[in-house]
């Protein structure tokens, strides 16, 4: 089965099975969104079935709460849960400091709210989200519908103050409508090529009256586990600099593609 997987699927799930070792029994596990989260809470749901690992669960999005139900992780809300042993979740980009650009996938308010309520935040992904720089994946902004337009005039002439390359802003669609995320908002999307200064982008954007969040995730991430078509991956602890390389047997895949409905 995992012959028929693109490389970019192999790199993504190889990522995600080193990453759930990170997961113990009785863990309050914030559970992340996107396609590589998605591999991730398969593989869980497979350990809770099969190896009765006891976990409970905070979904960063509806559809990952949806998917983590179906795979048999217990689910709670975030109040219910309290304070998080750790969270996974997948990203758009990350640079050397493991900052992030997340909400590629419009879940960015909840995963931030999950992600900074863990003791650890591990973040998945394929090599190809590695960056020197970040800002070539237009940075998520939500904004509450009310006054969009006048929200992102603000944030227009404020990036006229910071170190950016491109200032083109475009609200995210979903067919002929906005997108909605799950708190009722919509996206903005920075095209902004490359952000100088992230820690004080996202500082500055958040200070404009109706945006909600930005997806720059400065200082949150604790822990990368980059993952590669040939089964390779890569730990990186920021935290205490350590780098573990080791390489997933797609061999071991289990029952985790047998049930690709999403
Ligand atoms: C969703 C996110 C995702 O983690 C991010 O978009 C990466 O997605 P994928 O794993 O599908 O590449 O931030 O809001």
């Amino acid at each position: 089965m995992t012959a028929e997987l693109s490389p970019i699927d192999r790199a993504k799930y190889a990522a995600a099975v080193r990453a759930v070792e990170f997961v113990k029994d009785g863990m309050k596990v914030g559970l992340g969104t996107g396609s590589t989260a998605a591999w991730m809470v398969r593989r869980l749901g497979e350990m809770v079935r099969e190896t009765g690992l006891d976990i409970t669960g905070v979904a960063t999005s509806e559809r990952t709460a949806e998917l983590a139900r179906a795979q048999g992780i217990r689910v709670v809300p975030l109040d219910e849960a309290g304070w998080l042993d750790i969270t996974i979740d997948g990203a758009d980009e990350f640079d050397g400091e493991l900052n992030l650009i997340k909400g590629g996938g419009g879940a960015l308010l909840r995963e931030k709210i999950v992600a900074t309520a863990s003791d650890r935040m591990v973040v998945i992904a394929d090599a190809a989200k590695e960056v020197a720089r970040l800002g070539a994946f237009p940075l998520p902004v939500e904004v509450i519908p009310f006054g969009w337009t006048a929200t992102r005039t603000l944030i227009e002439e404020l990036l006229g103050s910071l170190d950016v390359l491109g200032r083109t802003i475009s609200l995210r669609m979903n067919g002929e409508a906005p997108f909605v995320t799950d708190q009722g908002n919509w996206i903005l999307d920075l095209h902004l090529g490359r952000i100088g200064n992230a820690r004080q982008t996202s500082l500055v954007l958040n200070q404009v009256p109706g945006v909600v969040e930005n997806g720059l995730f400065i200082d949150v991430c604790d822990v990368v586990v980059i993952g590669r078509g040939d089964g390779r991956v890569e730990v990186r602890d920021i935290n205490t600099g350590d780098v573990e390389r080791a390489r997933v047997e797609f061999a071991e895949a289990g029952n985790a593609f047998a049930d690709l409905g999403d």
